[in-house]
This record gives C-alpha cells, structure tokens and sequence, in this order.
C-alpha cells in the first residue's frame, strides 16, 4: 500500500479507536526530512561484553532519516545489545557506528551527553528514577532542555492523560505496576520528541489495546520526523504497522521489508 494511503488507513483506525492526536504536538504531518541522509550506520559491527564471545557479528546496515524499524529475534539474539550500541551506551568491538553523519570513534567523550540528549530511549528495564514521582519523571528530560514551567506542565499532562497516568501523576515509581511504569518509561522517551526514538521491547508488560495505543503514540512521534527503532517480540504488532523488520539471529542481522520511506 502508498505510504499515504497508509496513513490515512493508520490516522482512521487511530481516531476510530478514540485516540485524539497530541494537541502540543502540533497538525499531524512530518516535518520535512531528508530522507537520502542516514541518521545511524553501522559497518561490520562487531560486540562483545569484556572477553566474552561477540554477541553481535558483523553488522552492516543504514537507518534513513524518519523511517521507522522494529527489531526481532529470539531472546539472547542481542536485541538489547545493538539497541546499547544505538544509544552510545556502549563501544563496538570493532567495526564503524556513524550517528547523524559522524563517525563515533572520532567523538570526544565529553560531546556524548550532547549527542544523547537527540536520542529518546525506552530500556528494557524501564529506568525511573526512584526518589520523583511519575509527572517528575517524565518531566525531566524537557527540564534538562530548558523548557518554561508551563511547556513542561502542557506536555507532560497531555503524554500522561494519553498514556492513561494522570490518577498516577504524583505516585513514586515503586508504587505503579510493571505496565504502569513502562507508560510511563514511554512518556519520558518521547516527552522532548528527540531525532531518535528507541524503545526496548516498550509493549511487553501492557495488554494488547494498551500496546497499540502505545505504538499509535510512537507513530505519531515517527509523523513528525523522528527515526524509530522498536525491538519487540509482538508479531501481531508488526502485522498491524507493517513497518519494514530488522532482524537478529544469533547475532547476525539481516533486514526484512522494504523501508516505508521509498514506497510513496
Ligand atoms: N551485560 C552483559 N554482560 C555479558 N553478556 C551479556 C550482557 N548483556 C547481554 N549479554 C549477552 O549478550 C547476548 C545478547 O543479549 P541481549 O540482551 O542483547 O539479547 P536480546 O535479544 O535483547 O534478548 P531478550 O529478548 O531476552 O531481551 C546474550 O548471549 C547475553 O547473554
Ligand atoms: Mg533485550
């Protein structure tokens, strides 16, 4: 199906199922993208966790400005690890990760910070922060940009009310389910709409109405221009997005589909 007509299906389905758009977002519609400029590349990748085995082998591949990916394979595949190697969180072994066109081995460490703050993650683990509450959580990342007090209050609200958190605003992370606290993990990953979006197995702890609400938000993200990574295990989510699949075996990957961003 054309990318637009696929959309619009995807915008129809949305508003059928009672989900308004994020008003602080601004009109549904990309900003404009650059769709030949690869925001991450990687060149014979290689990983491995101090003198282990590598956990990933040889990965090659591009992720084209505003496309959006999931990530499968079967647990142990290293799913996580590439995602790590994303988010600057960890070194390859060997091999060339470039992110938005510059070569990470050449990156004085003091400029990662910089470079972090343009990828929004979701860890597998969630990752709150124990001592704020959830508003606070969420909070953080657009206080960390210098955001107004009434932009932080706009914001967050509305990402609470759509991830179904407001009557948990003030709760401290220990106190919310494991669902609870991946919505919430979602909302800070998206709250500052970064050029980066990537999100560790981000469903797997919500029911199934609560994983597509989830995936509409993070399309809608994706509309306005961000990359998306989503490495999950829900099959019937892909079926349902029918984003182009990024796949790991063993450590080995290979791409599956064809990428959105060309087929319009
Ligand atoms: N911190 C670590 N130290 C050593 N080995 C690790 C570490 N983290 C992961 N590994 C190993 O790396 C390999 C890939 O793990 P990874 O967590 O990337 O898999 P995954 O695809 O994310 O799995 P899952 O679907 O279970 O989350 C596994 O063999 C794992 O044991
Ligand atoms: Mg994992």
């Amino acid at each position: 199906m054309p990318l637009s007509r696929r959309f619009r299906a995807l915008k129809a389905a949305h508003f059928r199922a009672g989900f308004g758009g994020i008003r602080c977002w601004g009109a549904i519609g990309r900003n404009r993208l650059n769709e030949t400029f690869r925001v991450i590349r990687f060149e014979n990748v290689g990983m491995r966790y101090g003198t282990g085995p590598e956990v990933l082998r040889d990965v090659s591949f591009d992720l084209p400005d505003g496309s959006f990916h999931f990530l499968t394979g079967a647990s142990g595949a290293g799913k996580s690890s590439l995602l790590r190697l994303m988010y600057l969180a960890q070194r390859p072994s060997r091999g060339l990760i470039s992110i938005f066109d510059r070569d990470l081995s050449t990156i004085p460490r003091k400029e990662l910070p910089m470079l972090r703050r343009k990828i929004g993650v979701v860890y597998q683990d969630f990752r709150l922060l124990d001592h704020l509450t959830t508003f606070e959580n969420v909070a953080l990342p657009l206080k960390v940009k210098g955001a107004s007090e009434g932009v932080v209050r706009k914001h967050v609200g509305e990402l609470l009310a759509w991830v179904g958190l407001n009557d948990q605003a003030h709760a401290r992370p220990a106190t919310l389910s494991g669902g609870q606290q991946q919505r919430a993990a979602i909302a800070r990953a998206v709250v500052t709409r970064p050029q980066i979006l990537l999100a560790d197995e981000p469903t797997g702890n919500v029911d199934d109405a609560y994983a597509v609400r989830l995936l509409f938000l993070l399309q809608e993200l994706h509309r306005q221009g961000t990359t998306v990574v989503i490495a999950t295990h829900n099959h019937a989510l892909i079926e349902r997005f029918r984003h182009p699949v990024l796949h790991l075996e063993d450590g080995i990957l290979s791409r599956v589909g064809e990428d959105p961003v060309y087929d319009g």
